[in-house]
Formats: C-alpha cells, sequence, structure tokens
C-alpha cells in the first residue's frame, strides 16, 4: 500500500459484514509487528490493554495505565497503514464522561487511534453516547471483561446461563443503539456470539467465541505460541512456517477462508 493510500474505516468494517467478508484483527503492540501485520492484510489491529500481560509480565491489565496506551498507540501508527487501528481504554480512564473524553483525546491526538474500545454493557452506555457525539468511534467489549478480573476472580467463560446470555443479548442490542461501530465478543458461547451477531448491523468480533461473529481477533503472542499461558481457543499459527509474516498471513488467509476459528475454538 502507498503512503497516499487511506486506512480502512469503521465504514469499511460494516460494508465487510454486510458482504459477508470476515474481519481478520491481531493485537499489536509495536512498529515492526503492526508492518508485518499490515503487509500481511490484516484488516484491524488491536493496541489491547492485554500489552499489561504480554509486554510488560502482569498477572492482568489492571496496572496498565493512559500513558502506556498512547505510547504503544504511537508505535503502532508508525507501523501501520492499511489497518483500522483501535486502541483500548484502560482500567479506570473512562469511569465518567468527562474523562472519557479526556483520555480519548489523548489515544487519538497522541496514540493515533482510529477507534478506542471500552469494556461493558448497561452501564456504560452515558460515556458511549458522550463519544460518539463528539464523533469519535467506539468499539465495545462484552462477554469476559478482563478489567473485571478482581471482581470474576480470574477470566471465566460468560453467558452460559439462559439468564446471563439474555443479558448480554440486551446489552449488545443497547450498545448498538448508543452508538458504538463495532463489539468484541470475548469467551461466551458460539451459539450466543452466533445470536448476537446476527441481531446486530454493526460487526462483531470475537475471541474464544466460536465461528459466527463476523470476524476475528487474537492477541498476536498466542498466535504465535509464545505466550506463557496459550488459551484453548487459540492455534499456533507459526508452527510449520517459516517467518512471523508467514505466520500473520495464514492466520489472515485462515480467518477470511472460514477456516479458523471452529467450533474447536469456542465453548457450548
Ligand atoms: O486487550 C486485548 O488484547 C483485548 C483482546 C483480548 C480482545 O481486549
Amino acid at each position: 500500500m502507498s503512503r497516499n493510500e487511506r486506512s480502512l474505516t469503521v465504514g469499511d468494517l460494516r460494508r465487510m459484514k454486510a458482504s459477508g467478508e470476515r474481519i481478520a484483527a491481531l493485537t499489536a503492540y509495536d512498529a515492526t509487528f503492526s508492518r508485518l501485520m499490515d503487509q500481511a492484510g490484516v484488516d484491524l489491529i488491536l493496541v489491547g490493554d492485554s500489552l499489561g500481560m504480554v509486554i510488560q509480565g502482569h498477572e492482568s491489565t489492571l496496572p496498565v495505565t493512559l500513558d502506556q496506551m498512547v505510547y504503544h498507540g504511537a508505535c503502532v501508527s508508525h507501523g501501520s497503514q492499511r489497518a483500522l487501528r483501535v486502541i483500548d481504554m484502560p482500567f479506570l480512564s473512562y469511569s465518567t464522561s468527562k474523562q472519557a473524553l479526556e483520555s480519548a483525546q489523548r489515544l487519538i491526538q497522541q496514540g493515533s487511534a482510529h477507534v478506542v474500545k471500552l469494556e461493558g454493557g448497561r452501564e456504560r452506555l452515558e460515556v458511549v453516547s458522550a463519544l460518539v457525539r463528539e464523533g469519535i468511534p467506539v468499539c465495545g467489549h462484552l462477554g469476559l471483561l478482563p478489567q473485571s478480573y478482581l471482581k470474576l476472580g480470574g477470566y471465566p467463560v460468560q453467558g452460559r446461563s439462559s439468564e446471563d446470555a439474555k443479558h448480554l443479548l440486551e446489552d449488545a442490542r443497547l450498545m448498538e443503539d448508543a452508538g458504538v461501530s463495532m463489539m468484541v465478543l470475548e469467551c461466551i458461547p458460539s451459539r450466543l456470539a452466533g445470536e448476537i451477531t446476527s441481531s446486530l448491523a454493526v460487526p462483531t468480533i470475537g475471541i474464544g467465541a466460536g465461528p459466527d461473529c463476523d470476524g476475528q481477533v487474537l492477541v498476536s503472542y498466542d498466535l504465535l505460541g509464545c505466550s506463557l499461558n496459550t488459551p484453548s481457543f487459540c492455534f499456533d499459527f507459526l508452527a510449520g512456517e517459516g517467518s512471523v509474516f508467514d505466520a500473520f498471513h495464514r492466520y489472515v488467509q485462515a480467518v477470511k477462508s472460514g477456516s479458523f476459528p471452529t467450533d474447536a475454538h469456542g465453548f457450548k
């Protein structure tokens, strides 16, 4: 892609959903990996607060600061050109609308975010509306919420009871009504992820959510087989490949063709 070509937009991703083209997404935290991902055809790069675990070595995302997200966002922006850049708003950086607007301003102006991502459902509607009113695209995140690690006591699969599933489906609809441009669905039963996906106009990006989302995201270190605790829904795309670029390319092909994820990469 030449310097003059534009990055993908939230509208492009929405059109991909409408036309049935799957969205291939990965996390990145630096310029080199984001350049390789961009060249491999990754559509969306998430500067995830998972960097607290895979870069910083913490057991959760809670210690990650806004300054660190800004820094890694800027690094990623120097490598990627075509991919849509989504940056996580870290723990306690969006508790009120005012704080969320200030945090988003830094992520966009200094971190070069195209979209900001936040965790939670109905309790976030006011914050989402405030961001969207200012023209800021927002990615929601439902299901397993890593920033609620202390409350959850770990990383359990969500939405397994019919009551929880109903609550999540309602949250997804409310978040769409509030204006989110897309939604990450993490660690929920595949059937529920499929139901949420078909009831929304905005794209869903799954992780541990089975084959029926509009796109897929993985933590890049998991896909390269070098995380300490690789989740069961992941696959080592580097095994048998010659380079990190080949692994990213293989991942993009697998997501686009629908050969990853399968039912084996989700929960019942
Ligand atoms: O921080 C992150 O990498 C994420 C993904 C797990 C979706 O939010």
